[in-house]
């Protein structure tokens, strides 16, 4: 199945009074998510897994809109990634997570890499007993590399190899939020000691999980308990070039309210502790800011119409792995898999609404709706081509 007539997104216009959203297509059909995946995806940096998931020795498949993908990391701890194919016959070369003892072993013929990818073994190549063959280099035949960077815990990969470098692409999202952390600041983040986790699946594309994360105008009515304390009106837009956008809030107070506490960014400016901010950096990782946590979200579109949303929180500081923090950290997470729930059935719900032949793309609101009208205009540049 390949994607039809080019997509006129011409109704995507600059000025969102104006502007239509992305079409249908780009929701439902899965040979759109196909060129969405080699167009966009494969073209940025597009986070794959949270690097806490792969130990030393071990290796993971991870699959992104089909594509299967290797992450591998080494007894030195160096992570890196891989097209999941082997080079002899192209057999998917891991199926599962696994420690890899000594080598990686294809299970079709055997043959065996290192996890630097280099080819070791060719059992029998140049015939029984014989694992050399005339002409054929080992060298030549490592497994592919995947350009990679880790970030906040996230891996991210650019499959085209020719995105340019991420410091780059996230500069202007890290200046933004050194104000809040200090220079450095995201050096003192690490992986939650307990309650680290959690993960839904949705049944929906992933760029409408993007688009949910970008808005806060549904507060009122999908978060009744957030915004009870963290009202409409206390939320700003956040738009941030090609990096990303979404949303922040001047009254979040979730640890007072809860009479937790848990050690905060040094930096952090006094006027601000009730500052929070919500960016989706595109194209598929959502970011939340707040004086004592941050978490990361990956989404991982397993199909056109169904999303993996993984999710890490990360603590300031030595000070928050202390055991007299595990109830902070368990009702940190707690509270946010309460809000991220709330979420499920919107962003569910706007799938099942693009199956209407009258979806005509929809419309915004030209106040509340500019940082997901960022992200279409975004969409609609790569899937047109333009730059
Ligand atoms: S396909 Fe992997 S060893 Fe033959
Ligand atoms: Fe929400």
């Amino acid at each position: 199945m390949t994607a039809s007539a080019p997509l006129d997104l011409s109704a995507i216009h600059v000025d969102i009074s104006r502007s239509r959203g992305l079409p249908a297509e780009l929701y439902v059909s899965e040979a759109w998510a196909r060129e969405e995946r080699d167009r966009l995806l494969a073209r940025h940096w597009t986070a794959v897994m949270h690097a806490s998931r792969v130990a030393p020795r071990s290796a993971q498949p991870v699959e992104l809109m089909g594509l299967p993908l290797l992450v591998a990391r080494d007894d030195g701890g160096e992570l890196r990634v891989f097209h999941n194919v082997c080079r002899h016959r192209g057999h998917k070369l891991v199926a599962a997570e696994c420690r890899i003892e000594g080598v990686i072993r294809c299970p079709y013929h055997s043959w065996t890499y290192a996890l630097d990818g280099t080819l070791r073994g060719t059992p029998h190549i140049g015939g029984p007993g014989v694992h050399e063959a005339d002409g054929f280099h080992k060298s030549s035949y490592g497994l592919k590399a995947v350009r990679t960077v880790e970030w906040l815990g996230v891996v991210f990969v650019n499959l085209s190899g020719d995105a340019p470098p991420f410091d780059e692409c996230v500069a202007p999202l890290k200046a933004r939020w050194e104000a809040f952390v200090g220079t450095g600041g995201f050096d003192q983040l690490s992986v939650a000691a307990t309650h680290p986790h959690m993960q839904l699946e949705v049944q929906a594309n992933w760029k409408l999980a993007v688009e949910n994360y970008c808005e806060s105008y549904h507060l009122p009515w999908i978060h009744p308990g957030l915004n009870s304390y963290s009202k409409l009106e206390d939320h700003y837009h956040i738009m941030e070039g090609a990096v990303g956008a979404g949303q922040g809030t001047l009254a979040f107070d979730f640890a007072s309210r809860e009479g937790i506490s848990l050690p905060q960014f040094v930096a952090w400016p006094g006027d601000k502790h009730s500052v929070a901010e919500y960016v989706a950096l595109y194209p598929n990782v959502l970011l939340g800011l707040q004086m004592d946590h941050v978490f990361t979200i990956i989404l991982q579109p397993l199909s056109h119409d169904r999303t993996m949303e993984w999710v890490e929180l990360l603590y300031v500081g030595d000070g928050a792995s202390d055991p007299a923090c595990t109830f902070a950290r368990e009702r940190t997470l707690e509270g946010w898999r309460e809000v991220f729930a709330e979420d499920v059935d919107a962003v569910e719900g706007m799938q099942a609404g693009r199956a209407s032949s009258a979806f005509d793309g929809g419309v915004f609101s030209p106040v509340m709706d500019n940082p997901t009208h960022h992200f279409h205009r975004w969409v609609a540049a790569r899937m047109s081509d333009e730059k």
